[in-house]
C-alpha cells in the first residue's frame, strides 16, 4: 500500500480543498523516545515492529509557515537561509508535499527551528510533525490529532509522537494500512523532571536511524528479543511514571537504549553510534550513580547522550557542561 493511498482515506478528494490565501504557522516539539521505535514492519508506511514512549522537549521544536508559491517550485528556508533545491533535505520535503498538493500547488515553507541538530537531537520528528499541523490549518482539513499523527508518520515514524508536550505513547497497530498506528499523549504530568543534552562529538552520523534499523532488523540475531524487551519497559516505564518512581523511570529507559544498540552492534555489518567520547560519558554517568546521584542517559542514533534527572543543582555541578532542558 502506497502513502498516497493512505492520505485518500484520511483526507478524501484533495482538490475539495482550497489553500489559504494567508500564510499558516504550526509549532511542533521535538521527542525523546524513553522507550525506543527500532525496526519497521512496513517501511513505505513508517509503520513500526513495537510501540514506543517519548517525552516532548517543550521549547525545542519546528515552527513551520506555508504560503502559496509563486514559482512552479517548492521553496524551503531553515533559520533565515534558503534550502538548495540539490540537498536531500529539499527532496524529503518536496516528495512529502507530493502526498497533499492538490492541482500542482507548489508552496513557500519557512522553518524556524530552535533544535540543537549538532546535539543528536530528532530535527525530523518536530519537522514533518509541523508540517502536518501546518498543512491541516493550510487547507483548513480540520483534521483530528490521532489523523495528524497517521500523516506525520508518513514523513518520519518519529513524527507521529510530536504532536503533544509531555509524555507520549505512539501505538505500534496491527492493521495493514496502519490506521491504528498513531500516537496519544498521557495523562500524568512531572514537571520536576530534568533532560539534559551532553554533547561528546558534532560529527555527521555514519549512517541514518532509517538504514540502520533496516539492517538490524534484516541481520541482526539479537533483535529477535528486542519486541519482549519493549513490551516489558513500556510496561514498567508507565508504572514509573504513574508512580513518579524516577529511578524505574531513568533505569528503564537507559536499559532500553543500550538494549537498542546492543542490536545494532549484533547486525552485519555492525553499526555503533558510539566514540570513544560516548562510552567515557556513560562511564561518568555510571560513576556519579556509584556515588550516590539520581542520574540516568538516553541515547539516539548519534554519539551523544541525553541525560534525565530530578536534582538540578547537583547535576550542574557534576556535568557542568551540560544543555539543560525542562520538558515542561
Ligand atoms: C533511535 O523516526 O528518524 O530516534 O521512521 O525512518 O524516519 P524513520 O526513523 P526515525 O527513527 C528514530 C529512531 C530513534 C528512536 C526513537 O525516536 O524512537
Amino acid at each position: 500500500m502506497k502513502k498516497s493511498a493512505i492520505v485518500e482515506k484520511i483526507i478524501g478528494n484533495l482538490s475539495q480543498y482550497s489553500p489559504s490565501q494567508n500564510p499558516a504557522t504550526a509549532y511542533a516539539p521535538t521527542n525523546i523516545a524513553l522507550v525506543k521505535y527500532w525496526g519497521k514492519r512496513n517501511q513505505e508506511l513508517n509503520l513500526p515492529v513495537t510501540s514506543s514512549l517519548s517525552i516532548s522537549l517543550a521549547d525545542k521544536g519546528a515552527e513551520t509557515t506555508l504560503s502559496i508559491s509563486s514559482i512552479k517550485q517548492d521553496v524551503f528556508i531553515l533559520n533565515g537561509k534558503l534550502v538548495p533545491a540539490t540537498s536531500s533535505f529539499h527532496r524529503r520535503l518536496s516528495l512529502y508535499l507530493d502526498l497533499f498538493r492538490p492541482n500542482n500547488l507548489f508552496l513557500d515553507v519557512n522553518i524556524v527551528s530552535t533544535v540543537p541538530i549538532a546535539a543528536g537531537l530528532a530535527s525530523s520528528a518536530c519537522g514533518f510533525a509541523a508540517m502536518a499541523l501546518a498543512l491541516d490549518k493550510f487547507f483548513s482539513w480540520q483534521l483530528s490529532s490521532q489523523q495528524l499523527s497517521i500523516l506525520a508518520r508518513l514523513g518520519s515514524g518519529s513524527a507521529s509522537r510530536s504532536l503533544w508536550s509531555g509524555f507520549v505513547e505512539w501505538h505500534a497497530g496491527v492493521r495493514e494500512d496502519g490506521m491504528d498506528s498513531y500516537a496519544e499523549p498521557l495523562h500524568e504530568k512531572w514537571p520536576e523532571l530534568g533532560v539534559g543534552l551532553m554533547m561528546v562529538s558534532e560529527s555527521e552520523k555514519s549512517i541514518s536511524s532509517r538504514e540502520a534499523m533496516q539492517l538490524t532488523i534484516e541481520t541482526s540475531e539479537l533483535y529477535k528479543s528486542w519486541p519482549q524487551k519493549v513490551e516489558h519497559d513500556l510496561k514498567t516505564l508507565k508504572q514509573a511514571i504513574q508512580e513518579k518512581n524516577f529511578d524505574l523511570l531513568g533505569k528503564t529507559a537507559e536499559s532500553n537504549a543500550l538494549a537498542m544498540h546492543a542490536t545494532m552492534l549484533s547486525a552485519w555489518p555492525p553499526v555503533s553510534y558510539c566514540f570513544p567520547e560516548t562510552i567515557a560519558a556513560m562511564r561518568r554517568v555510571w560513576q556519579a550513580r556509584a556515588d550516590g546521584l539520581s542520574v540516568y542517559f538516553t541515547q539516539d542514533a548519534g554519539p551523544n547522550l541525553k541525560l534525565l534527572f530530578i536534582d538540578q543543582d547537583a547535576i550542574r555541578q557534576y556535568f557542568p557542561e551540560i544543555e539543560e532542558i525542562r520538558p515542561w
